[in-house]
């Protein structure tokens, strides 16, 4: 076995922040609060409800990972963050309709006291939203704000700990720029307010500048972009993401491999979507969907290599389509044509109608992701990018020159192996005991 790495213990209070306190990020709070009072139980998340195997199967140790890893528990965490719209948790959570007006009714008075701060916006970046709940200044003047935010938050829910995961709308396409490229060009772009640094990007740089840890939902750039990386280890503050893998995406990442475990072709993967909440409203705009786009079709291409198999996936057409309809709110419909063939090259073709409810899948993401980046940084893992947590994202992000893992289960894997790993447990291969040693 190998030594147990020394994590702090999780003593005190840990706050958890969310740039964005829409339909995710209320369904996330309301869901662990509706948690701690036993009204629900915390269904979605590999933190609280999974076990995770040790040592020989037939030693038949498995813990709940909660009890086997040193997270913080859920009595522990104060929720906070930031809005353009004033509505407290509350009010946001019924406007997003996801959970149930009983369920909210039962936990009002403690949602109600949960408020956002002043958001740093700009509509140049979110074409479609307008608020006035804002803060103003120059990129670095903001950032400071947002810094003095953390540290108030801090003191005022007598917190010991702090983490950031980012559930602000999906912002414009952006591509990496010069000014994105060393912290000390980061750093004057924030002074000079340079266009290529958005709001999202200025929350990641206030959180990862103090070494807290920071997690970015959305697909946006972000904390993404190699400045924010230098800074990230510099401060030591674990970073990931891009983008929560639920919905259509998640079944994709779960079907895909299977295919490709059977070697069948694939020769058309049509998807298309309508939803009705903010999120698709903030989609319709082609900017925004243009963000998403390339995070929702980024995945097949890695889980199938068509490089390696020309014959099976080289001629896949994929496409995706987001349409805005609002009658559906948060229960969001998603339909997958996937043409497949088969031996001797016969087609065949598989229908999904996924009639899905995304903030419901993306909440327990939300907290394990808070739970696991704050272990993380307690553990003392090397500041930046935690590869292990791609389990959770659509565009996994990843150290350059590595190409991301998308496929859900060795996502899993990797997640596993690294918790038994920072317990000094053995990683499980699944190599038959009978052909190594023990
Ligand atoms: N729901 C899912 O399953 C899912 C999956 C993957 C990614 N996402 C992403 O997560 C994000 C949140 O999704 P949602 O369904 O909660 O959307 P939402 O529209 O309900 O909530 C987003 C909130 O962010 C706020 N906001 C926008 N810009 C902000 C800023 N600069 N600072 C502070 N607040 C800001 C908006 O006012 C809004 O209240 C979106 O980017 C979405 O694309 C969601």
């Amino acid at each position: 076995m190998a030594d147990q790495l020394k994590i702090k213990p999780a003593t005190g209070k840990l706050g958890v922040l969310t740039p964005g306190m829409g339909a995710v990020a209320t369904t996330f709070i309301a869901g662990v609060v509706a948690i701690r009072k036993g009204l629900r139980l915390p269904i979605g998340s590999l933190s609280q409800m999974g076990h995770i195997r040790l040592g020989k199967r037939t030693d038949d140790r498995q813990p709940l990972v909660r009890n086997f890893v040193p997270i913080a528990d859920l009595d522990s965490i104060a929720f906070g963050g930031w809005d353009i719209f004033e509505d407290d948790v509350y009010t946001a959570a019924k406007t997003a309709g996801v959970l149930e007006n009983e369920l909210l009714d039962q936990i009002k008075d403690e949602l109600e006291q949960i408020k956002p701060m002043p958001a740093v916006f700009d509509q140049q970046y979110v074409k479609k939203l307008s608020g006035t709940h804002v803060k103003s200044g120059t990129k670095m003047e903001l950032a400071e704000q947002l810094m003095q935010d953390m540290e108030n938050f801090k003191t005022a829910n007598g917190c010991d700990r702090l983490v950031v995961v980012w559930c602000g709308s999906t912002e414009i396409y952006m591509k990496e720029s010069p000014v994105h490229a060393d912290l000390a060009s980061f750093e004057q772009g924030l002074r000079d307010d340079h266009a290529d640094i958005p709001p999202s990007m200025i929350y990641a740089y206030a959180a990862i500048k103090q070494g807290i840890p920071y997690a970015n939902g959305a697909p946006n750039l972000s904390g993404d972009v190699p400045a924010l990386a230098e800074l990230a280890k510099e401060t030591g503050a674990p970073t990931c993401g891009k983008d929560f893998k639920t919905g259509q995406t998640l079944m994709k990442t779960i079907l895909a491999p299977g295919f490709k475990a059977r070697y069948l072709g694939l020769s058309g993967w049509f998807s298309t979507n309508i939803l009705g909440n903010r999120d698709g409203e903030v989609l319709d705009d082609p900017e925004s969907f243009k963000t998403k786009e390339v995070s929702k079709l980024s995945v097949l291409d890695t889980i199938l290599q068509p490089e390696l198999y020309p014959d099976l996936y080289g001629e896949l057409y994929h496409k995706v389509r987001i349409n805005y309809y609002p009658p559906r709110g948060d229960n969001k419909e998603g339909w997958d044509n996937i043409d497949i063939f088969g031996w001797c090259g016969r087609p065949m073709q598989i229908k999904v109608d996924f009639l899905c409810r995304d903030s419901i899948l993306a909440a327990p993401l939300v907290l394990d992701l808070a739970l696991f980046l704050d272990l993380s940084k307690r553990a003392g893992l090397p500041g930046g990018i935690q590869e292990w947590l791609s389990f959770y994202f659509k565009s996994p992000v990843t150290p350059p020159g590595l190409v991301a893992e998308h496929d859900l289960f060795i996502q899993q894997v990797k997640l596993k192996n690294t918790l038994r790993w920072m317990m000094g447990e053995e990683v499980i291969t699944h190599l038959g005991r009978e052909y190594y040693d023990d």
